[in-house]
């Protein structure tokens, strides 16, 4: 006979508790990669909305960006440590096959007394919305009360400073959020997706296999976009994502406190703006103007700057949406922290 398995026990409900950010130190303005490229201030601000972006120094890593931002997530939340149940570290730019950045980040952040369960999670821009989709069916299904999700990335070690189409977008920085558990719904269904026919659009040049043997031939990976095929998917796929993801969460765009789409372009969230028709009194995150496209990072880093200037507050209703290399997507709708 089959013995009786007792069932894991969730909660109801999960929502966001905390969110917490770390931006590097240093600012680089577009007038310090212009003449590289052959490029201007203008061309750069008007084509992408960015200004300025974050790029880390030496002591700035993967790991002590993410406990900064952790340990923010953790104080806004109200969480000690050791209630973490599980972290989960969404980044493209741990350059270490193994082990997981996760493990360390928890180690040494005490989460569940420096023993939680850890690990990364490989989805590039749609890093934090996966990573956010994870800890809420975690909490639901029982397996951690609360769940600690960072974004992270170290961007400028893998940009190719001459490249055109690339060296002025991306940036580093770390956001992270506590999820837990709720009375009411606070992570509505996510709506995600993968298209692995465009998997070469935006990748890495090199394979690390290439490097094997010290190969003086193959110049250290950077990461490639095909720009235009990239921003044709986004303004016309993801709009309709958000849509569907507000369907799902039974919510239209006149419910919407924030918009904090990840980070990608300016003109991209713009496009999807108007896709959305988006009620002009709904306030969009547009954190990429000082912060560059951070990856992972971004929706965490803009949720956490509109809580700060008041552009949005506690309690409020908004749409997150997280698209990338893969290509891969996921947008759901929030209560924000
Ligand atoms: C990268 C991006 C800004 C490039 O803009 P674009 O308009 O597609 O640029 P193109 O490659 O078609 O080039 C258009 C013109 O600008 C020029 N150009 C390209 N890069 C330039 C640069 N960095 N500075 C100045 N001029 C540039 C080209 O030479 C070309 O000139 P021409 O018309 O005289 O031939 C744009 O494709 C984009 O934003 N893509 C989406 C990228 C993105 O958001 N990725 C993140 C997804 S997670």
């Amino acid at each position: 006979m089959t013995a009786p398995i007792r069932p894991p026990v969730g909660a109801a409900h999960a929502r966001i508790w905390g969110v917490g950010g770390y931006r590097p130190v240093r600012v680089v303005p577009n007038s310090e990669l212009v003449d590289r490229i052959d490029s201007s201030d203008e061309w750069i601000q008007s084509r992408s909305g960015i200004k300025t972006r974050r790029w880390a120094n030496d002591e700035e890593t993967v790991a002590e960006m993410s406990i900064a931002a952790a340990g923010k997530a953790l104080a806004h939340a109200g969480i000690a440590a050791d209630q973490i149940g599980c972290v989960i570290v969404s980044t493209v730019t741990h350059l270490k096959q193994t082990p997981s950045i996760a493990t360390e980040i928890a180690y040494k952040l005490g989460a569940g007394g420096g023993r939680a369960p850890a690990f990364d999670v490989s989805a590039a821009c749609a890093g934090f919305c996966y990573g956010l989709t994870l800890a809420s069916d975690m909490v639901r299904g029982g397996s951690a009360e609360y769940v600690l999700v960072i974004g992270v990335e170290r961007l400028s070690d893998l940009t190719n400073r001459d490249d055109r189409g690339t060296a002025f977008i991306f940036g580093d920085g770390a956001g992270a959020v506590v999820v837990g558990p709720s009375d009411t719904p606070g992570i509505g269904p996510v709506v995600w997706g993968s298209d692995g026919s465009k998997a070469d659009t935006i990748t890495q040049t090199e394979s690390w296999e290439a490097l094997r043997g010290g190969n003086a031939e193959v110049p250290f990976p950077t990461l490639r976009m095909e720009g235009q095929t990239v921003f044709r998917w986004a303004v016309w796929e993801m709009a309709k994502v958000c849509q569907q993801a507000l369907d799902a969460a039974g919510v239209t765009t006149e419910d919407l406190d924030a918009f904090i789409p990840h980070q990608a372009n300016m003109r991209i969230t713009d496009a999807m703006i108007k896709a959305l028709k988006l009620p002009a009194e709904v306030p969009v995150a547009r954190d990429i103007a000082e912060t560059g496209n951070t990856s992972a990072a971004s929706i965490p880093l803009a949720m956490e700057r509109m809580l700060e200037t008041g552009e949005a507050t506690s309690g409020g209703t908004a749409l997150v949406m997280g698209f990338g290399a893969g290509l891969v997507y996921a947008g759901q709708v929030i209560t924000l922290p």
